[in-house]
Parts: C-alpha cells; structure tokens; sequence
C-alpha cells in the first residue's frame, strides 16, 4: 500500500486545478506576470505596424522633425518591452522558487508522519529524485515555461488575427503555412517525444549503471568481474549514444522544418507584397509591417511545439509528487480510553494474541508476551523467524494485523511516536547513524541532552559508565561517525549503544547489538547493563550463550510462534539441533 508506481498517470484536468491550488496565495503575483505577458505581446504585435506608419507617414513624406519624436517614441516602446520581461521573470521566478520551497516542506512533513513500511518498500533514490528534481522541474514550469508558453500563445493568436485583419489576402498567405506545419507537429509529436525520452531514460540508466559499479566494486574485484563491468558500462554507454544521437537528428529536422516554414512565408510576402505594393493595393509600410511580423509568427510556433512536452513532464513530476503528499499513514495515534485496559503495576508491555504480517502471510502468530518492569528477557529462534520484527512492534513500527499491544496500561496506539522513544530505547540489528559526528549521534533526538555542551555531555557519559566505550574512539565525541567514515560495523554498534543507554530508557530493546563486538567489548556491555537502574527492563535478541544465561525469562520463536522456554538446558538443546 505505501508501494510508489514507476510510472504516474496523468489527468489534464484534475493536475490542472491541483497546481492552481498550489499557487492561490501567489495568484496576484501571477495575474501581474500574466498581464505584462500581455503588454509584452500587444507591443510585439504592434511595433511594426507602427514602424509601416512611420515608413508610410513620416519617411516617405519626409517629416523630419516628426520622425525624431516618433522614433524616441519607438525607442520608448521597446524600453517598457525590456523592463517588462524584467519584471515578469522576477516576479514569476519568487513565485517558482516559493512554491517548490512549500512543496518541498510538505514532502518532509509527510515523510515525517509515513510509517517506517514506506521506506521499506521505497529505494531511497526514487524518494531523493522525487524531492530533489521533480520540485525542480515545477520550479521551472513556474518560473520559465509558462510565460514562454503564454507569450509564444498570445504573439501566434495576436499576429495571426492582426495581420488578416490588416490585409486579408497577404495576411492568409503568410500565415497560411501554420496549418501544414499544425499537422506536421500533431503527426510526429508523438513519435519524437518516445524518441527524446528514450534518450533521456538512456542516460538515466547509464548513471544507474555507473553508479551501482562502483557500489559493487568490490564484489567485482573480488570476484574477479572488472570484465562484466567493464562490458555493462560500454554497452549502456553505446546505447545512450545511439538513442541521443537519434533524439538530436530529429530534433533538427523539426527546428528545419520550422525555419523552413517561416522562411518560405517571408519570400511568399515579399513576392506577393512587392506585386501589391505596385499594384498600390498596400502601402509599403504595411509591407515592412508583414515582413516583420511573419518572422514573429513563426519563431514562437517552434518555442510551442518544444513546450508541450516540457509541460508534460511538468504535470508528470507533479503526479509523482502529489503521490507521496496523497498518502495517509497508517499509525494515526488514537483518544487514549479513560481507563487503563490492563492494570497490573508491575507489566510495562503487554502483547495480547498478536497476529503481524508484512504481507498475507503471517510473520508473528498469535502472539502472547509480557514484558515486566526490571526483568531481563531473551528471545532466541533461527535467522528470518521474526525476532526483528517482533522487537519492531513494541516499538510501533508497524500495527498488528489482529491482537493488541498495551504498554503502561493503554493501547500502544494511544501514545505519541515521542513518547514510546522516550520510554524505549531501541539498538537495531542494523546500526542506523546520522551524518555527523559521534556527539551530534548521541544527542540526536534526544530531548534531554540536546542542549548540552561538549563537557555537560561527557558528565552524562561517565554518569552512566560509558566512558569506557567512549575511549574506544580515537578523537572521542568529536569522531566522525557519518556515512564516509571507517567504522566497522561493531564500532557502529557501539555508537548505537551509547545512544540507546543515554536515553535513560524504562525498556532496552537490544537486536544482536553485540553480535559484531569482541568478547572483551561484549563484557563491558554487560557490566554496563548491570549498572542500569533496576526498574529498566531488558530485551534482547542474542544468539550467544551467556546473554541468555543472564535472562529471566527466556522466549523461543519458530514458525512465528512464541513459546516460554523453561530453562536454560532445553535452549542448549534446541540450539544443538538446529542449524544455527
Ligand atoms: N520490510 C519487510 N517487508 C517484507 N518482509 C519482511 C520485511 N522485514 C522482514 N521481512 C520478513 O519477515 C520475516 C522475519 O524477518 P525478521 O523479523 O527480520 O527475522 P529475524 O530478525 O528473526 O532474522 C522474514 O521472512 C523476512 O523476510
Ligand atoms: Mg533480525
């Protein structure tokens, strides 16, 4: 259900009003743009019919000093054209830049409130592009495609009405070829644009292709692969040759095709019109007006043809946009009930009948647990049995399917995500660190110390006997422990330890915590877990021996089924058999 489709459909209409109603608070800013569009447009249309009348009136008459003032006038005119333009891209341009700032804000606000189920099922590179490149391609809508595309609309409507009216008959001749070029466009608009996605996806591919390259460098090596690389690499990088270069030949022929069109129309005019202007059936101002204004004509019928299918992707960055903004999460918290569900001092968690599956297949089956304050449990079972995911549902990373959690006595689902991270502290099975540096990774959500300074943080640190820990780093709280660094995996877990106890949690969820650490690092662990308070409870998925020997209560779990195991000897036997 949080799955994101590759390809989003398109409805005109509906992602029509949907993007109006993304710029109603800019709609006055957009009206002002659209109304110096418009003046823009008039003086495009009118300028040379007002150099014809100077041509006809002025120049051939020979008024001197009329000619001066009308001229400062012409000069006058283009002037408000350029501070026009001016003014349109700025104010467009705010209106696109803020408008993808609020739509990137959403986007974070949504993803903040989604489930972690969404990003299971979403490769992050889809969700960065979506954020990234599509509010990108909005902006550019905003900011430049629509008043090209409006001006382009209007100087084709306006010119063409324009200079029938003034002469019908050179009018339809120079204006007349919008009709074969009107086919042509509809005929091969379909076909050329298959051919530049192509090669748009060619490309796309290609980074793909390089990219997991060089993720899987070392599988190569190690493998001894470099050949199959280097051969994936080439053959992606000749297709996208092949597929742009087809893309940028027929791309020429139609901007050719276009020239074509409006060169024609100019030699039609001067022919016809220079026939006429003998004939004195036009003057020939209103020729220099014609010749003018047919190469105006024809210009922005190309910007046009080559617009409509950057609106199209537009509207389908849009569409892949407003997928992410339409989900509803489902771990909306609930009214707490006025009364506590199950009352007993001494239980903080409290799974009844618990049923979980990702998908129509159960993982957890009926499930019945309870988690005592202070008590340490441990929960053994093979690889895929769904110890991680059992751990990830006290945490209320994904509801149960049927069954309830209650934790301090209210349904789970009552408490906000805040205050279930307050209570639990969680060490994933796969450590999760910020970009950063290991104090930026110790306060992170963490409300308690996210103010403290460097040495307030280190008091903290020792308070809780982590300062063993902490010298395992060489350059301490300042280590960089982000993404690039060269942590192993079992410094990450410590990193993740350290989090996990600085939070003070009342539950330790611990997921194979220690399953990358040394047998000297794992004692420190435990004498660390010993020193906690003696109302923090444990929980810990171990595979190890003597973690489980220190539990109080011990938990097998196969084929989704949870079963108390009485004692310590009937593990050993059921870890002797099995595989693991
Ligand atoms: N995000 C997920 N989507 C679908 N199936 C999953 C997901 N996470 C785990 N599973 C499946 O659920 C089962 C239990 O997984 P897990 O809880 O990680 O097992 P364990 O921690 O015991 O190794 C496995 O079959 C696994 O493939
Ligand atoms: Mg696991």
């Amino acid at each position: 259900m949080y799955q994101l489709n590759k390809t989003a459909k398109t409805n005109f209409i509906k992602t029509m009003l949907e993007i109006a109603g993304l710029v109603k608070e800019n709609f006055s800013k957009l009206t002002f743009a659209l109304v110096l569009v418009l003046l823009n447009s008039l003086i495009t249309i009118f300028s040379p019919y007002f150099i014809g009348l100077i041509t006809d009136e002025l120049i051939l008459k020979g008024l001197r000093y009329e000619l001066f003032v009308a001229l400062i006038l012409l000069f006058s005119i283009y002037l408000v054209y350029s501070l026009s333009s001016y003014f349109q891209i700025r104010v467009i341009g705010k209106v696109g830049v803020d408008t993808v700032h609020k739509l990137r804000n959403k986007i974070f606000e949504k993803l903040n409130e989604l489930p972690i189920s969404f990003f299971n099922s979403n490769k992050s590179g889809d969700l960065i592009s979506r954020i990234n490149n599509d509010t990108e391609v909005l902006n550019g809508l905003f900011s430049e495609v629509l008043v090209r595309f409006f001006l382009s609309f209007f100087n084709i409507a306006g010119i063409g009405i324009f200079l029938t009216f003034l002469n019908p008959k050179l009018g339809v001749l120079s204006v007349g070829l919008i009709i074969p070029l009107f086919v042509y466009t509809i005929a091969t608009n379909r076909l050329f644009r298959n051919i530049n996605k192509k090669s748009l996806d060619s490309l796309g591919s290609l980074s793909s292709e390089i990219s997991e390259g060089l993720n899987n460098f070392k599988t190569f090596i190690i493998f001894n692969k470099r050949e199959f690389f280097n051969e994936r690499i080439k053959k992606s990088i000749d297709d996208n040759f092949r597929k742009s270069t087809l893309a940028s030949f027929v791309n020429g022929v139609s901007s050719l095709i276009y020239d074509l069109a409006g060169n024609l129309a100019t030699v039609l005019v001067i022919t016809f019109g220079l026939q006429m202007v003998k004939n004195v059936e036009i003057t020939l101002g209103t020729l220099i007006a014609f010749l003018l204004l047919v190469n105006r004509f024809y210009e922005p019928l190309k910007t046009l043809a080559s617009l409509v299918g950057t609106i199209q992707r537009s509207l389908a960055s849009w569409d892949r946009i407003n997928e992410i903004l339409r989900m509803e999460t489902n771990l909306k918290v609930t009214q707490k009930e006025n009364e506590k569900i199950y009352s007993n001092e001494k239980t903080m968690i409290k799974m009844i009948d618990v049923d979980f599956g990702y998908d129509h297949s159960l993982v957890l089956k009926d499930v019945n647990l309870e988690i005592e304050k202070g008590k340490t449990y441990a929960l053994v079972g093979p690889t895929g049995s769904g110890k991680s995911t059992l751990a990830s549902m006290i945490m209320r990373l994904h509801d149960p399917v049927s069954g309830k959690i209650i934790l301090n006595g209210y349904d789970l689902k009552s408490f906000r995500p805040d205050e279930i991270s307050d209570q639990i502290g969680f060490i994933l099975q796969e450590p999760f660190l910020i970009e950063g540096t290991l104090e930026e990774n110790l306060k992170y959500g963490n409300r308690k110390l996210n103010h403290l300074t460097k040495s307030e943080l280190l008091k903290e640190i020792e308070n809780r006997n982590l300062k063993e820990v902490l010298n395992k780093f060489r350059n301490g709280l300042d280590e960089y422990v982000g993404v690039n660094s060269y942590l192993s995996l079992g410094q990450k877990q410590l990193v993740t330890f350290m989090r996990a106890i600085l939070r003070d949690p009342k539950l330790l969820i611990m997921d194979e915590a220690t399953s990358n650490v040394d047998t000297k690092t794992e004692k420190l662990f435990q004498a660390i877990l010993d020193s906690l308070p003696a109302d923090t409870s444990k929980f810990i998925i171990a595979h190890k021996l003597n973690t489980i020997r220190k539990a109080d209560e011990i938990y097998l779990i196969a084929n989704g089924r949870v079963e108390k195991i009485e004692n310590l000897q009937v593990v050993l036997e059921i870890i002797r058999k099995s595989d693991y």
